[in-house]
C-alpha cells in the first residue's frame, strides 16, 4: 500500500530547470531557470520540494529541506524521491491535443502517398469528416477506453496537463457528448485537461450540400451549439479551424467575437496549410493562442510580434509532428518568430489525421531537429509558454513556490539530452499535484 505523504522532496539531481518568472519570448525563451550540481554531494545537487501539491522550495538540498522543517513538516510525512543525478523540469503541458475520437485514418497515408492532398480528402467528404462518422457512431465507453488509453501514454511520456479539444460531433448533442466525456476524464486523472470547443473543425456534414456552406453551418454554431457549450460549463476556450477552404476570417471572427462575450477565450488553428490572416486575427481577438503557422505570412508574424510587444502576447503554438506527418514543406519559421518576439508553445496535435502521436518528447525532439530551437527553447514551450497558451501560468508550467507540483523527473543528466535521444522513453517519474502519478 502507498502512503499519501503531503511532503515531497525530489533531491540528488544533476538539473532542475525551474523555468521560473512566467511566459518567455525572444531571447528570454531559451532561459530554463537551471540549477546545477556543483559537486558529487548530493548536498550540493539541487532538489525540489513540494507540500500539499504545491511548490515550496528549489535550490541547494539544506535550503530546501529547511524550508520544509519551517513549514512544520515532519520527516515521516515526506515522500523522499531520488533523482539519481537526472533532471528534473516542470510536467509537459500539451496545449494542443484532439484526444476523443472514433476509429483510425490509416487509409488516408496511402492516399496521400498517392498525391490527395489533406484538404482535398476533406473536400471529398473524408478526412475530419470520417472520423466524425466514426466518433458519432461510437458509444462512450468506446470513446472513454480509447481516451484513457492515450492519456496513459501522454503521462508516462511525461505530460502532466492537456488541452483537450472536441470538433468530431459537430452538432449541438455530439459536441457537448465529446465535452461531457472530457469532464469525465478530468475527474478521473491524474493528467489535468483543459477542454475546448472545437464545433468549427470542420462543416457539419448536415450543411455539406447547402448553397453557402460554411457560412450557414457557422451560424448555426453561433446561434445552437455555442450558447449549449457555454451552458454547459466545460470547455474553456473555442477554436476555429481558420484554413482557406475550410473557415474564412470573417467567419471565423464572428464566432470568436461570440464566445467572448460568453467569457470564452479564443484559440484558433491558424495557417496550417496556406496563409488565410488566421494569425492576424488571432492578434486583433486576442487569441489565447495562434496554432500550427506553417504557412505563416510576414504580416502575420507582424501582428503577432505587435500583441506580444503590446502586452497581449498571443502564444504562437507550433505542431511539428504534424506538418512532418503531412509531408508539408515548409515548417513553421519558429526562429522568425522566436526572432520577432513572439512566445512560442509546443504541442502534439494528437489527432487521428495529421498527428496519431501521443508522446510530448517527440515534439521537443522535432521543434529542435525541424524547428531549430535550442534544447532549452524547446523546454520552455513545452512547459511556460504552453500554460500561457492554456492561460495558466500563474499555477502551472514552472517550479517555483506557490505552483502547483507537477515535475517530471527524467533519466539523463542534462536537459540538452531530451531531445537528443529519439523514440526512447527517457522519463523515470511523473508527480501531478505532489504525487507520484508514474514510475518507470
Ligand atoms: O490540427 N487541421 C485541422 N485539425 C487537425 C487535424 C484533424 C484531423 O485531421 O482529424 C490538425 O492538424
Ligand atoms: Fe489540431
Amino acid at each position: 500500500m502507498t502512503v499519501d505523504r503531503p511532503g515531497l522532496l525530489v533531491f540528488n539531481a544533476m538539473e532542475v530547470a525551474t523555468l521560473a518568472g512566467g511566459l518567455r519570448r525572444g531571447a528570454a525563451q531559451a532561459d530554463i531557470g537551471l540549477l546545477m550540481a556543483a559537486s558529487a554531494d548530493p548536498a550540493d545537487a539541487p532538489a525540489v520540494a513540494a507540500y500539499q501539491g504545491r511548490i515550496v522550495a528549489t535550490g541547494r538540498l539544506p535550503e530546501v529541506e529547511a524550508r520544509l522543517s519551517e513549514l512544520g513538516v515532519a520527516d515521516s510525512a515526506i515522500e523522499r524521491i531520488d533523482a539519481q543525478r537526472g533532471t528534473v523540469t516542470p510536467g509537459l503541458i500539451d496545449p494542443h491535443t484532439h484526444l476523443l475520437f472514433g476509429g483510425t485514418r490509416h487509409a488516408e497515408v496511402e492516399l496521400r502517398q498517392h498525391g490527395h492532398s489533406y484538404l482535398e480528402i476533406l473536400a471529398a467528404g473524408g478526412g475530419i469528416l470520417q472520423t466524425v462518422r466514426m466518433t458519432r457512431a461510437a458509444s462512450d465507453d468506446e470513446l472513454l477506453d480509447d481516451g484513457r488509453r492515450w492519456l496513459g501514454e501522454m503521462l508516462s511520456h511525461g505530460v502532466t496537463t492537456a488541452e483537450v479539444k472536441s470538433g468530431y460531433g459537430l452538432d449541438t448533442q455530439s459536441e457537448l457528448r465529446l465535452l461531457a466525456l472530457y469532464g469525465r476524464l478530468a475527474a478521473e486523472g491524474p493528467v489535468e485537461l483543459v477542454p475546448t470547443f472545437l464545433g468549427a473543425h470542420a462543416v457539419g456534414p448536415e450543411f455539406r450540400d447547402r448553397p453557402d456552406a460554411a457560412h450557414a453551418y457557422m451560424d448555426s454554431i453561433i446561434s445552437d451549439q455555442l450558447p449549449a457549450v457555454a451552458e454547459q460549463g466545460i470547455a474553456l476556450s473555442v477554436d476555429v479551424y481558420c484554413e482557406p477552404g475550410v473557415f474564412a476570417v470573417d467567419d471565423a471572427r464572428r464566432l470568436l467575437v461570440h464566445a467572448r462575450e460568453l467569457g470564452l477565450r479564443a484559440r484558433l488553428h491558424a495557417d496550417q496549410i496556406s496563409s488565410g490572416g488566421g494569425s492576424e486575427l488571432a492578434a486583433e481577438v486576442g487569441a489565447l493562442s495562434a496554432d500550427h503557422l506553417g504557412a505563416v505570412s510576414d504580416a502575420g508574424i507582424a501582428a503577432l510580434a505587435k500583441a506580444a510587444a503590446s502586452g497581449h502576447p498571443v502564444v504562437a503554438t507550433l505542431l511539428p509532428i504534424s506538418s512532418f506527418y503531412l509531408d508539408e514543406a515548409d515548417s513553421a519559421p519558429a526562429r522568425r518568430l522566436i526572432e520577432a518576439g513572439v512566445p512560442v508553445a509546443l504541442g502534439t496535435d494528437f489527432n487521428p489525421g495529421t498527428s496519431p502521436a501521443p508522446n510530448a518528447q517527440l515534439a521537443l525532439a522535432f521543434a529542435v531537429h525541424r524547428l531549430r530551437l535550442s534544447a532549452a527553447e524547446a523546454l520552455a514551450a513545452l512547459t511556460v509558454n504552453a500554460a500561457a497558451a492554456l492561460g495558466m501560468a500563474e499555477s502551472h508550467g514552472s517550479l517555483e513556490p506557490g505552483m502547483n507540483a507537477d515535475l517530471v523527473v527524467w533519466q539523463p543528466e542534462s536537459h540538452a539530452l531530451l531531445p537528443y535521444w529519439l523514440g526512447a522513453n527517457l522519463v523515470r517519474t511523473v508527480i501531478k499535484a505532489g504525487r507520484v502519478v508514474y514510475a518507470a
